[in-house]
């Protein structure tokens, strides 16, 4: 990660081919565009590559998770299950909906764990979303035989680990849609934009109508302004500029996980020489994107030691029990119930009568492992003096 670190000549021309014919916009245009279609050919590349039948381009990989919500039906009075470890759009998605966000713990794979799932489904819930964090997957078929025992659908937040897989299956693919981001620090990014994918042609078709104001995209003599719509909608629609770099993103995007597991795997080397390490779990080690390096300490004041070293070396990691985006007791706004709407909403009901309470210390496991628990980013583009550097400090951080 980030797929800026690449751009070339094949941004440049899909970019240049919008330009030329001045459309901007996805639909319509039919005589200016001459059969330049970026976002639709996007799509059609990315289903291709997931191996999924079909593709919903959005705006972002939370308009990702709302549109994959919406056309789900998940709604006011439900309750969503996720996981505790992941970043805040996948809970906001949850809210924006009217829905209520119920957390898990993280296991080792610091991604959902399922003992936990299991004590946290009620008959409210309406879906569950794993998030693949850090690049790498969730246990997603044990969550899928839970969630098949309840008949709960699954939505796959794939946000952070486009071109993952299981087996050669693509992450994204597992459940009944996959979502994911191309924000500017995606490994493989339009600077804003998102997608869903499912192989279910009848929730695409909700998907498509949602994200453009309802329109039933029905050719007819009027138009697109003759166009129908049996439900309301709203507007997540990327635009051609997005489909182009998404285009000459995705077409890099394997020789970009290459090029991550290399380096990788150099961090990998370099910090087990740390007494009583230990890594993430994998649950293909073949198929992590590898945008993320994760290494496991012993104890809290062993992990906190060790990253003073690292970062007095000037080459700190990311601790996540103290990063505010992407650990549960972090996220002050939501234990606080904190949100412009004057009557509550979505905390309280219309009403004023809350709807729910967030217990900062409601995840134990998974804060023990969060204090243990440093990450490298791992970029496409490394130099030895670079790795060489991390390496040299993490040897000296292990005599600690
Ligand atoms: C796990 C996860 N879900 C959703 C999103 C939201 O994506 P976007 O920034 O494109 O809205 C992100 C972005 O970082 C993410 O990491």
């Amino acid at each position: 990660m980030p797929g800026f670190e690449i751009f070339g000549e094949e941004e440049k021309r899909q970019i240049q081919d919008v330009l030329d014919t001045g459309v901007l916009f996805r639909y319509e245009f039919d005589q200016q565009r001459k059969g330049v279609f970026k976002v639709k050919e996007f799509e059609e590349a990315f289903a291709a590559y997931t191996g999924a039948k079909c593709a919903q381009a959005v705006t972002s990989g939370t308009a990702a998770l709302k549109v994959g919500l919406t056309a789900l039906g998940v709604s006011a009075g439900d309750e969503v299950i996720t996981q505790c470890f992941t970043f805040v759009a996948t809970w906001e998605a949850i809210l924006e909906v009217g829905a209520i966000p119920v957390f898990c713990e993280v296991n080792e794979t610091l991604n959902l764990d399922p003992e936990d799932l299991k004590k946290k489904i009620t008959d409210k819930t309406k879906c569950i979303i794993p998030v693949h964090m850090l690049g790498a997957q969730a246990q997603i078929e044990e969550i899928l035989a839970i969630a098949n025992e309840h008949n709960i659908p699954v939505l796959e937040d794939t946000a952070q680990a486009a071109g993952g897989r299981i087996n050669g299956k693509h992450l994204g693919t597992f459940g009944a849609c996959g979502t994911f981001s191309f924000d500017s620090v995606k490994t493989m990014t339009t600077g804003e934009g998102g997608m869903v994918i499912t192989n279910d042609a009848d929730l695409w078709r909700s998907m498509s109508e949602y994200q453009d104001h309802g329109h039933d995209h029905i050719k007819n003599p009027g138009g697109r302004g003759g166009e129908l719509r049996s439900f309301i909608g709203f507007n997540y629609r990327m635009m051609e500029l997005q489909g182009a770099m998404g285009l000459a993103q995705l077409a890099k995007l394997d020789s970009m996980i290459v090029a991550q597991k290399k380096n990788k795997a150099r961090l990998m080397e370099a910090a087990s020489v740390i007494p009583g390490v230990s890594f993430r779990k994998l649950v293909d080690e073949a198929g992590d994107s590898a945008t993320f390096m994760a290494f496991i300490l012993q104890d809290k004041e062993h992990c906190q030691k060790v990253n003073a070293s690292l970062a007095a070396d000037g080459v700190g990691a990311i601790n996540w029990a103290s990063n505010n985006w992407h650990f549960y007791p972090r996220w002050e706004h939501l234990l606080g119930a904190k949100t412009l709407a004057k009557n509550g909403w979505p905390f309280c009901e219309p009403g004023g009568k809350r709807r729910v309470i967030y217990d900062p210390q409601a995840f134990p496991k998974s804060a023990q492992l969060m204090d243990r628990t440093l990450v490298y980013p791992v970029n496409i583009k490394m130099s030895d003096e670079q790795l060489g550097k991390m390496a040299a400090a993490l040897k000296k951080a292990a005599s600690l």
